[in-house]
């Protein structure tokens, strides 16, 4: 089992912060070249795994900074980055207990290309198999969220996480009517160009119209965004915008920073199908490393009002 001290970690907490943003105006540095008025509006990317798997030289070139920086600094701590992996490196990159670091150096590259503006920087470590600390950057939104392990969870450094406060909890009776949820198309499409969303829509709208009608509320849902970015999902259902992400088909790069912002904003990430009744309602902590994950707002009490300590 590692071990950090509170003050090891703060330290590696604060580096994190520095490197997401450096990372982050490396982005937006790129996005500017890449779609700047004197240029032509190029769109190049190659495929990786399938037609929807895409990778830019914006990818590999942020990745490989962030590598850099953090094998200076903490040369003994593990590194798992998304165009690593991909490049064809085996499957050691497995979570165990040593100190971890896992990023995705441009999570939203569909959306990148496309300038769609949700794309960021996000950057996990990992102590003992747990996201500790998570550091999310979308450069164009101007939106940095970034937690630590009993440190709160932060968006800019400056307001603590959630800020929708909703005292009900979304899950599993009180909810859907009246929550937005949130899910992907992913890009684990071989077999279906369709990536299953009608199902997954169909399983909100579903439990949504189930529990609506079981407590009287209707079931009308106020609506389902598909974000394209996997870790902003997770760091919006820490602010409180959404209630629930759903999602099958991510690697841990697309979820350690998110899951580490969330789980310190108060919320709940599972490995799970959405519950149909409170009988199956998700109790239990996700395991990094599965590639299914139910995400859920956090409910009651913000942290602060907690007496959790602030930054
Ligand atoms: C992807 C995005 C997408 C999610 C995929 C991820 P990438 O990451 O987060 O929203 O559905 O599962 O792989 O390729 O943009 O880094």
């Amino acid at each position: 089992m590692a071990d950090l001290s509170r003050e090891e970690l703060d330290g590696i907490y604060a580096f994190a912060v520095n490197l997401g943003k450096e990372a982050g105006r490396m982005l937006m540095d790129a996005a500017q070249l890449r779609f700047g008025d004197e240029r032509p509006k190029e769109k190049e990317h190659v495929e990786k795994e399938n037609a929807v798997d895409l990778v830019t030289q914006t990818d590999e070139d942020v990745e490989a900074f962030i590598k850099d920086q953090i094998t200076k600094k903490y040369p003994l701590h593990k590194f798992i980055g998304e165009e690593t992996y991909s490049k064809g490196a085996s499957r050691d990159y497995l979570i165990g207990n040593e100190p971890t670091w896992c990023v995705d150096p441009l999570d939203g590259t569909v959306n990148y290309i496309h300038l769609f503006p949700m794309f960021c920087v996000s950057i996990g470590f990992i102590v003992n198999g747990k996201a500790t600390i998570g550091v999310v950057y979308a450069p164009f939104l101007n939106q940095l969220f970034s937690a630590c392990s009993g440190r709160g969870a932060w968006l800019n450094e400056t307001q603590q996480l959630p800020l929708v406060r909703n005292p009900i909890p979304p899950m599993p009776a009180k909810a859907p009517a009246g929550c937005v949820f949130s899910c992907e198309w992913g890009k684990d499409r071989k077999d279906r160009p369709d990536s299953n969303l009608h199902r997954k829509v169909e399983s909100f709208v579903n439990m949504a119209a189930e529990i609506g009608g079981r407590n009287g509320r209707g079931g009308m849902v106020h609506g389902m965004r598909c974000l394209g970015s996997a870790t902003l999902d997770l760091a919006y259902t820490a602010m409180g915008s959404f209630d629930i992400w759903w999602e099958g088909g991510c690697w841990e790069w697309d979820v350690a920073a998110g899951i580490a912002i969330l789980s310190e904003a108060g919320g709940l990430v599972t490995t799970a199908n959405p519950p149909e009744n409170e009988a199956t309602a998700p109790v239990e902590e996700v395991k990094l490393g599965s590639r299914l994950y139910l995400a859920i707002r956090p409910a009651g009490p913000s942290p602060t009002e907690t007496g959790r300590e602030g930054q």
